[in-house]
């Protein structure tokens, strides 16, 4: 599968990690992992390469670790022709990409998902960001890789909740855009990563920096997961997890504007359900605090809170305003 950007274009390939070898050629690499998957995969990859392996989890993508991976890359000798390797999940493929994109002015990094998120969401479209101490994701980059490999086998060792997290993406992407995806068992194969990127390749070609609203489909279930993860600190509910009950409250929007025919939540409800993902929290009895979070959120025009609702599977639209009361009430249904 072939990705188009502005620079050009990259490979999707679905390949063990020892083909990464092959794509870098001769010319020098630095892999950048985290301490679980260097313990798993790092010996996949060719023994000479320098690799800087971080602790795993969010708190990596913190500016102390990005300019201590910039001043590493500067020690073992980088230079503009070298390339990064990202072998993790989207935690390390957002700090490599972003390190990757402001080291000597970018070089080039690959992306090797580990995590089934990583495989269906994070690895592709070029978004790179670590975290400030004000919220997520808000210094970043596009800056697409140069090939994205993608190893299944590396999914044999994830734990089971985050493969459930990532389910959370590929259910969205059948809400969105195709209903068959709905139907996946959880054990996740080529054809089901496949259907997603091709979504997701098709979306962020047609809207590569998030302008034509095209791209913000992607968002379904994020409005209200990204509030649920900001008011619970990023701790006890994973990415999937939030987003899986923000795709419910977020139908219960849909149905109430009328948008979408009523039951609708339910059905989403059911198929999340199926696959041991939350569909409610005591969180979303504080309406005060998730509202206050999405005014807040880098995503919000001025007051305006936009939603990108599911009308019926498959079919998708921006609302650039959703009233307040509207979402209170989906809210207080859903808690
Ligand atoms: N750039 C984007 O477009 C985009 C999209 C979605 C999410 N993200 C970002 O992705 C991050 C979440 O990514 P994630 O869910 O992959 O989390 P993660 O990278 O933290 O990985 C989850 C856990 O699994 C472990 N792990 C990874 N691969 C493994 C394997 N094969 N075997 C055993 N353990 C393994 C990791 O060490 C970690 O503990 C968030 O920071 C989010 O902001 C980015
Ligand atoms: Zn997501």
């Amino acid at each position: 599968m072939t990705i188009a950007h502005r620079f050009g274009t990259y490979e999707i390939a679905f390949e063990t990690l020892s083909a990464v070898g092959e794509a870098v050629g001769d010319r020098r690499a630095f892999v950048i992992t985290d301490r679980n998957v260097e313990s798993h995969w790092r010996q996949s990859l060719p023994k000479a390469w320098p690799t800087l392996s971080v602790e795993p989890g969010e708190l990596s993508k913190s500016p102390d670790v990005y300019v201590a991976a910039l001043e590493w890359l500067a020690s073992v000798g980088a230079d503009r022709r070298s390339v990064i390797v990202a072998l993790g999940g989207g935690v390390v493929g957002d700090l490599a990409g972003f390190v990757a994109a402001t080291y000597m002015r970018g070089i080039d990094y690959i992306q090797a998902p580990t995590t089934l998120l990583a495989q269906v969401d994070s690895s592709v479209g070029g978004k790179v960001a670590i975290d400030l101490a004000a919220g997520k994701n808000l210094a970043g980059a596009f800056y697409p890789p140069i090939r994205v490999s993608i190893d299944l086998e590396t999914l044999g060792t994830l734990p089971a909740r985050h493969i459930r997290n990532g389910m959370a993406e590929v259910l969205k992407y059948g809400f969105i855009e195709d209903p068959d995806l709905l139907k996946v068992s959880a054990q996740v194969d080529e054809a089901t990563i496949r259907k997603c990127l091709e979504i997701k390749a098709r979306i962020v070609e047609a809207d590569e920096f998030e302008t034509t609203g095209e791209r913000a489909k992607l968002n379904f279930g994020h409005t209200i997961g990204h509030a649920i993860e900001k008011v619970l600190g990023y701790q006890e509910l994973l990415h999937g997890e939030a987003i899986a009950i923000g795709m419910v409250v977020e139908t219960r929007i849909a149905e109430s504007m009328g948008l979408a025919k009523r039951g609708l939540a339910k059905e989403v409800e059911a198929i999340l359900s199926r696959h041991e993902l939350p569909v409610s929290h005591p969180v979303l009895s504080n309406a005060e605090a998730l509202i206050g979070a999405m005014m807040r959120d880098k995503k919000a025009v001025g007051s305006q809170i936009a939603m990108s609702l599911v009308a019926e599977f498959g079919q998708c639209k921006l609302i650039p305003s959703i009233s307040r009361g509207v979402m209170e009430d989906a809210l207080r249904l859903s808690a």
